[in-house]
């Protein structure tokens, strides 16, 4: 055993380890993908069986209804990681009862330079200015009615709707609409991102004066009542939370996700940015992981408090453990 992890995991890992992160990313996306499109095959049937028993949750005591949907288990993955919806049919073989995919933009976009993602391990996060890469909702709304073709979907899928970067801010409403639009029969429920870092000018769209057009535009086009959720920064203050909150009441928001990546640099450990040479405070990007914890339960708690608990909350961030989890 002592052998098999010296000589053959540990330089795996390790190598995986040094690897730039998004390669590390984009293999395993494409893995996974892989696997996604041969799920009908009697190997990998077997092999997300074995996964489904290691990794998969069944205990109906974390199970729940919300808007009419069923959660296996309170836990997802969060949007970034299945930009594109490649994989869509395995996330549960994982042990996520849920699983959000996006941001898609309405148009196909490349994304920052890279690199752009980068390990702070001595913080426990990571630095991202990724910029929404993506292939455009037209091609996503392809893809999953092709997936759900293949296979009928065993779980909720969020689709995370972001503003296309040609896009100007001022004509944001068409861009979010018109992916809803393209995308409405192939999400469970969507959700408008508007608190990533790494769009110039996005994040302008939390305000109340702006969000409420786009609330406003895609509940017209709502034609089967998709629950519509808004994904906020942590950066935000008190205040604009509350405004988020009691719009949502007028266009019949069903939740809030909380939190986004923090722009925050205070607390961080690390000095240097190995592939920059440059300390995080110089480099643009969100942070995420355990920087981001506490005051996304912070958000989480305000929010609660603020409605009552009468307004669902996905919670986001810096979550490793069941306790981190379940922590309020
Ligand atoms: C590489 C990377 C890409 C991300 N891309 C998106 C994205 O496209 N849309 C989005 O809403 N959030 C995105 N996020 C933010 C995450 O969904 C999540 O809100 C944030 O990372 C905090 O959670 P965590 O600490 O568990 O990572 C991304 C995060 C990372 C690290």
């Amino acid at each position: 055993m002592v052998d098999l992890y010296q000589q053959g995991l540990r330089p795996l890992l390790f190598s995986v380890l040094r690897a730039d992160p998004e390669t590390v990313h984009r293999q395993l996306m494409r893995t996974c993908a892989q696997l996604d499109q041969r799920s009908h095959t009697r190997l990998t049937q077997e092999l997300q069986k074995r996964l489904a028993a290691t990794l998969g949750v069944q205990d109906p005591r974390l199970s729940q209804t919300l808007w009419g949907l069923s959660f296996a288990n309170p836990m997802g993955l969060a949007a970034g990681f299945d930009k594109d919806g490649v994989a869509t049919n395995i996330w549960p073989d994982f042990g996520f009862g849920f699983a959000e995919v996006g941001t898609v933009t309405f148009y196909a976009q490349s994304g920052n330079p890279r690199p752009r993602l980068f390990r702070l391990p001595q913080d426990q996060a990571a630095l991202n200015r990724m910029g929404f890469n993506n292939q455009g909702a037209a091609q996503m709304a392809q893809r999953l009615k092709a997936s759900q073709d293949r296979q009928t979907r065993t779980y909720p899928l969020g689709i995370n709707l972001g503003k296309s970067k040609v896009t100007p801010l001022e004509r944001a409403v068409e861009d979010y609409v018109g992916s809803f639009c393209l995308l409405q029969a192939w999400g469970d429920y969507f959700v408008v991102n508007v608190s990533s870092p790494n769009t110039p000018g996005l994040r302008t769209l939390q305000a109340v004066a702006q969000l409420e057009p786009i609330l406003a535009g895609i509940q017209a086009e709502n034609r089967n009542h998709k629950p519509i959720l808004v994904k906020i920064a942590p950066d935000l203050a008190w205040e604009e939370i509350a405004a988020i909150v009691s719009l949502g009441k007028t266009h019949n928001l069903a939740g809030i996700i909380a939190t986004n990546t923090t722009i925050n640099r205070q607390g961080l450990k690390t000095q240097i940015i190995p592939a920059t040479g440059n300390s995080p405070r110089e480099e643009a990007g969100g942070i995420s992981g355990v920087p981001v914890r506490s005051r996304a339960t912070e958000v989480i708690r305000f929010i609660y408090q603020e409605t009552q608990g009468q307004l669902p909350i996905i919670g986001v961030g810096g979550i490793f453990t069941a306790e981190d989890a379940w922590k309020n």
